[in-house]
């Protein structure tokens, strides 16, 4: 089953693709956090990532494509995979779907997690994640056991650098301008699914599972 999420910047995205990935046994393939994951390490993808990343900016296709195709490729994606945060702009969706088609396979569902704006910016200030192995939380909805320490791998918590207020605004400006097309995309496509994202984390989750079967 190969799943795309959609969804405005802290709609919800990576906390529902791991709970995908967990119960149908796939990938979870986040664009995001193997950028952050490329920062952490210094490399000179990383480096170039961060400057667009501060600004709240889409990191460029060149960049972004390449790498989320070589990891598509990668011998435990053939069952298939779930990809939250890629693709975020036409372009990007079409080589999706042209590589897809060249061994004749194709997108099965593109899930948006719908939340409106006014909820984001509240979201983004309360969210705390781990940038050793993913793990997300919100001090208010979604708390550590500990404070400030994953409860996962037991590292230290951080505010993401673009999850300041005035990158939020810009992160959302892109979404609307850049990646918003791809639900009309997808619509047409015939596999859009639309799920309310403003409920609980365990309801967005029953929502998607009743999609997904
Ligand atoms: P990325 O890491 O993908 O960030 P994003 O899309 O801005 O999305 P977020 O990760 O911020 O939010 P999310 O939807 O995953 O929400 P989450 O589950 O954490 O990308 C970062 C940057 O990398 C981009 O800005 C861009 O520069 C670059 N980039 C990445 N991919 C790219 C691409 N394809 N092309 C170009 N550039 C790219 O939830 C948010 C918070 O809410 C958490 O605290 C969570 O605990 C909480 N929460 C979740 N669900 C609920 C709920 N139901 N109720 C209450 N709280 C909830
Ligand atoms: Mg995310």
């Amino acid at each position: 089953m190969k799943i795309i999420m959609l969804g405005a910047p802290g709609a919800g995205k990576g906390t529902q693709a791991k709970l995908i990935a967990e119960k149908y046994g796939i990938p979870h393939i986040s664009t995001g956090d193997i950028f952050r994951a490329n920062i952490k390490d210094g490399t000179q993808l990383g480096r170039e990532a961060k400057e667009y990343m501060d600004k709240g900016l889409l990191v460029p296709d060149e960049l972004t494509v390449k790498i989320l195709l070589d990891r598509v490729a990668k011998e435990d994606c053939k069952d298939g995979y779930v990809l939250d945060g890629f693709p975020r702009t036409i372009p990007q969706a079409k080589v999706l779907d042209a590589a897809l088609c060249e061994i004749g396979d194709q997108v099965d569902f593109a899930v948006n997690v719908d939340v409106p704006d006014e909820n984001i910016i509240r979201r983004m200030g309360g969210r705390r994640a781990c940038l050793a192995c993913g793990a997300t939380y919100h001090t208010e909805y979604i708390p550590p056991k500990s404070e400030g320490i994953c409860d996962v791998c037991g590292k230290q918590l951080v505010l993401r650098d673009d999850d300041k207020p005035e990158t939020v605004k810009n992160r959302l400006d892109v979404y609307h301008k850049q990646t918003q097309p791809l639900i009309d995309f997808y619509q047409e496509k015939g596999i859009l699914k639309g799920v309310d994202g403003t409920v609980p984390m365990d309801d967005v989750f029953a929502a998607i599972t009743a999609i997904l079967g």
